[in-house]
C-alpha cells in the first residue's frame, strides 16, 4: 500500500501588488525583482482575510468532493498564528462543517511545519489506511516597509488530502533531516512583521540543503539522477534556482545549466505571482509543477526540500501516480489567479497598515474579499468568521 497526496488545492487573496510599482517608488530597476529575486507580484491579503479564511477557501473543493464526514484529522501548519492557544484549524473545522470526531491541531516551525504535518498525516494513514487526513498550510508573509525583505512578501494557503493509494503523489518513507538553532528569520510575539538576517538566511538555507541531502542519501538508495524534478521551499524564486544549482554541483550531476533549470522551472509559475506564502509555498510549487508541466509526469520522481528558518530542514521524495492529471484543479486555479485585482502603491500601503485587529479593541471589518469566507468582526476578543 502507498500513502501520499490524493488531491491538492490552493488559494490566494484577490489582491496583488506588482513589484514593478514597488521598484518605481523605490527608484530601483524592476529587473532586480523580476530577475534578481525572481518575483513579479505579491498577494496582498484583504482586511477581512487571514490564515483561517484562506485555509478554508483552499480546502473547500477537497471537502466538497469527499464529504465533510470523511476527514478524520485536520493538521494546520502556519507561522502567522492568530491565537497563542486556540488552533486556527478549529475555526476552519467549523467553517467547513467537519465532523465532531475530527482531530484538529496547529503545527509551527517557520516554513517547515507543513512538511511535518504531511509526514504525520502519512504516518496516521499508514496506521489506519481507511482514514483521510487534511493537511492545510496557510500564511501571510510580512516584512518591514523599505527593508530588503519587502519585495518577498505574499500570501497563500494550500490544502492536501492525504490518503492510502493516493491519486497524485506517493510519498516515500525515507527522509533526510537537518536542524540547528540559528537566528536567520524569526517573529517575536510582539511583532506583526518578521525580523530577518537576509543574506545569512540564504546561506543557512543552502547549508541545510546540503546537510539534509547527505542525510537523505544515508537513508535512501536514490541518487540525484533518479529525480526528474525538484520542489524547493520558495521564499522567492531565485532562491530555489540557486539551491538547485548548488545541489547539482554538490552531486557533480553532469547536467548543463538549462537541464538543471528545467528540473525546477515549472514549480515556480504560481509563486512568481503570489510571493512568499511561507508554509504553503513548496506545496503551491508542487501544484504548479503538476498543473503546468508540458510532459506527462506519471512515474517520475520528485525531490522535495522543505526549509523552515530557525532552522529545520527536510529532504524527501515522492513518485507521481499514473492518471494524476485527471485529478487536478488547474482550471479553477488559473481562473482565480486571472481574476485578481492589482492595487496601486497607496492601496498597498492601506492594506499593509490596516489596523491590526489583534490590539484588543472591537472591530467591524469591512467586507472586501471575493473569497467564500471572511473575518467579519472581532468582538470581546473573539474572532468572528463567516461564510459568504
Ligand atoms: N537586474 C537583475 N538582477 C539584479 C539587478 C538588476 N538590475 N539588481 C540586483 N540584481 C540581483 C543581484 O545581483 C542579486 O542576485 P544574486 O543573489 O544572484 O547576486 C539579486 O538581484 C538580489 O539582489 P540583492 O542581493 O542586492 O538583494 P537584497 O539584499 O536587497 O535582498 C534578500 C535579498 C536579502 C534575500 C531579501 O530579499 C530578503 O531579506 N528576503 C527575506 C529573507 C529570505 O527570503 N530568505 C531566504 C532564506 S530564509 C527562508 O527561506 C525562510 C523564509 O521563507 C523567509
Amino acid at each position: 500500500m502507498s500513502v501520499g497526496i490524493d488531491e491538492i488545492s490552493f488559494y490566494t487573496s484577490n489582491y496583488y501588488f506588482d513589484l514593478r510599482t514597488l521598484a518605481e517608488v523605490q527608484n530601483t530597476d524592476t529587473e532586480k525583482y523580476y530577475q534578481g529575486i525572481g518575483q513579479e507580484k505579491m498577494g496582498m491579503a484583504a482586511p477581512d482575510e487571514d490564515v483561517v479564511t484562506m485555509a478554508a477557501n483552499a480546502a473547500l473543493p477537497l471537502v466538497e468532493r469527499v464529504g465533510t464526514d470523511a476527514v478524520s484529522t485536520l493538521l494546520f501548519a502556519t507561522e502567522t498564528g492568530i491565537d497563542q492557544s486556540k488552533s486556527a484549524g478549529i475555526y476552519v473545522h467549523r467553517l467547513l462543517n467537519l465532523h465532531e470526531n475530527c482531530r484538529v491541531v496547529e503545527l509551527k516551525q517557520a516554513c517547515y511545519s507543513a512538511t511535518a504535518a504531511l509526514q504525520m498525516a502519512c504516518a496516521l494513514v499508514a496506521r489506519q489506511p481507511e482514514k483521510k487526513v487534511l493537511v492545510i498550510a496557510s500564511d501571510i508573509a510580512r516584512y518591514d516597509l523599505d527593508s530588503p525583505g519587502e519585495a518577498t512578501q505574499g500570501c497563500g494557503a494550500v490544502a492536501m488530502l492525504v490518503t492510502a493509494n493516493p491519486r497524485l503523489v506517493e510519498i516515500e518513507p525515507e527522509v533526510g533531516n537537518y536542524a540547528e538553532d540559528v537566528m536567520d528569520f524569526w517573529r517575536p510575539n510582539y511583532r506583526t512583521t518578521a525580523l530577518v538576517d537576509g543574506k545569512y538566511s540564504t546561506k543557512i538555507y543552502l547549508k541545510s540543503l546540503k546537510k539534509a541531502w547527505e542525510h537523505f542519501r544515508e537513508a535512501s538508495s536514490l541518487a540525484f539522477n533518479d529525480f526528474g524534478h525538484f520542489c524547493y521551499h520558495l521564499p522567492f524564486g531565485r532562491m530555489a534556482q540557486k539551491a538547485h544549482q548548488h545541489l547539482a554541483k554538490v552531486n557533480q550531476a553532469g547536467l548543463d545549466a538549462d537541464q538543471v533549470e528545467a528540473q525546477i522551472a515549472d514549480t515556480l509559475h504560481y509563486n512568481r505571482t503570489i510571493g512568499n506564502s511561507y508554509t504553503a509555498s513548496m506545496y503551491i510549487g508542487l501544484t504548479s509543477l503538476l498543473e503546468n508541466c508540458k510532459h506527462n509526469l506519471a512515474g517520475s520522481r520528485i525531490g522535495f526540500f522543505s526549509y523552515g528558518s530557525g532552522c529545520v530542514a527536510e529532504f524527501f521524495s515522492g513518485k507521481v501516480v499514473d492518471g494524476y492529471e485527471k485529478h487536478l484543479h488547474r482550471e479553477a486555479h488559473s481562473q482565480m489567479l486571472q481574476a485578481r485585482t492589482e492595487v496601486d502603491y497607496a492601496r498597498y500601503l492601506e492594506l499593509y497598515r490596516y489596523p491590526d485587529p489583534r490590539d484588543g479593541s472591537d472591530n467591524e471589518i469591512e467586507a472586501v474579499t471575493t473569497g467564500r469566507f471572511r473575518l467579519a468582526a472581532i468582538r470581546n476578543h473573539k474572532r468572528e468568521y463567516i461564510a459568504v
